[in-house]
């Protein structure tokens, strides 16, 4: 499992930022993973300023767990934003061999150039980043038709730098680049902690699923009340609805009192294996919601 622990420390940005700089040197495009469920969560708050003006191409990966009505406004969103967008699962492959024709529809100038200058056979290198646990070596390894390749879960980026064929005149950069979630904002942690990215002895398990409980009671109620035949308001409180579903399911202690430790478990376990349902927890946000004073 590819876990990861929280930590922050100063200066953490600084040497992440310098190292991807310097592989951002040697490649043509940054391709980012990003957990479909969470796209704003799931990634690093200071991707945009490291790439610069970098061509990039998101991955919206783990598809087969999110709702694919949320996959989709994802999609648009960040191509409204001008980047190319591969969906994919990467346990099935799903969406996988959409990922080449992406590349050169996103690097079709390059290409253009290169065969203006006769050097048809110049390959496209590109580079993949994202935070532990998104999926990363999963990726490339089905991209490069391999097995076995995991990637160590430390920040900063490659070392002895190697490239991975893909497909004729496409490189990859053999390690991924690691980078770290905005673990400062408590909001994004959370999220992180319901997908299981984080080990779970980092939050605790009834207060993580009661914050789970209350979310998914706001944005899709439906599928709590057929999963654990509970009924309460729309305000109702994560605490209420963690014991609702306790007390429907039986979970008692010795004493008679609620065991909604085992309920919490047993929340995440199924938000996790998606047996409760395809749930995205980030919709994008509103376009134009920040101009609204532009008229004044
Ligand atoms: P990383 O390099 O970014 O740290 O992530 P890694 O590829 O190790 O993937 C982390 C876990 O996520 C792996 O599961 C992997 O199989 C799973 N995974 C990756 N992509 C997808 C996807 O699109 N859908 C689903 N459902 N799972 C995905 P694991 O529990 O660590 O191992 P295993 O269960 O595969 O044995």
């Amino acid at each position: 499992m590819g876990e990861m622990t929280i930590q922050w420390y100063p200066g953490h940005m600084t040497k992440t930022r310098r190292m991807m700089e310097a592989d951002l040197k040697l490649v043509d495009a940054v391709c980012e993973l990003v957990d479909a469920r969470i796209p704003m969560a799931s990634r690093n708050p200071d991707i945009d300023a490291i790439c610069g003006n970098k061509p990039r191409l998101i991955i919206l990966n783990r598809i087969d767990m999110a709702d694919p009505q949320m996959t989709k406004a994802w999609t648009d969103y960040f191509r409204s934003k001008g980047m190319e967008v591969v969906c994919t699962d990467c346990k099935s492959r799903k969406g996988i061999n959409s990922f080449v024709p992406a590349v050169r529809r996103l690097l079709a100038e390059k290409l253009q150039r290169y065969a203006a200058k006769g050097q048809l056979g110049r390959p496209l290198k590109l580079m993949i980043v994202g935070i532990p646990n998104v999926g990363k070596s999963t990726f490339i390894n089905q991209i490069a038709g391999r097995k076995g390749a995991k990637a160590e879960n430390r920040p900063g980026v490659t070392r002895g730098k190697q490239w991975v064929t893909v497909d004729q005149g496409l490189l990859l950069l053999d390690t991924p680049g690691i980078l770290w979630p905005k673990f400062e904002d408590p909001q994004v942690g959370l999220k992180i902690a319901y997908t299981g990215a984080v080990k779970d002895d980092v939050y605790d398990m009834e207060e993580l699923a009661c914050s789970l409980m209350e979310h998914l009671w706001k944005i899709y109620p439906d599928a709590l009340r057929q999963r654990y035949q509970i009924e309460a308001s729309p305000e109702a409180k994560g605490w209420e609805l963690l014991e609702l579903a306790a007390a429907r399911r039986g979970f008692l202690l010795a004493r008679g009192e609620l065991n909604t430790e085992r309920m919490a478990r047993v929340l995440l376990e199924e938000y996790r294996s998606t047996k409760l349902g395809r749930f995205s927890l980030e919709q994008p946000p509103k376009e134009g919601a920040h101009d609204d004073r532009a008229d004044d």
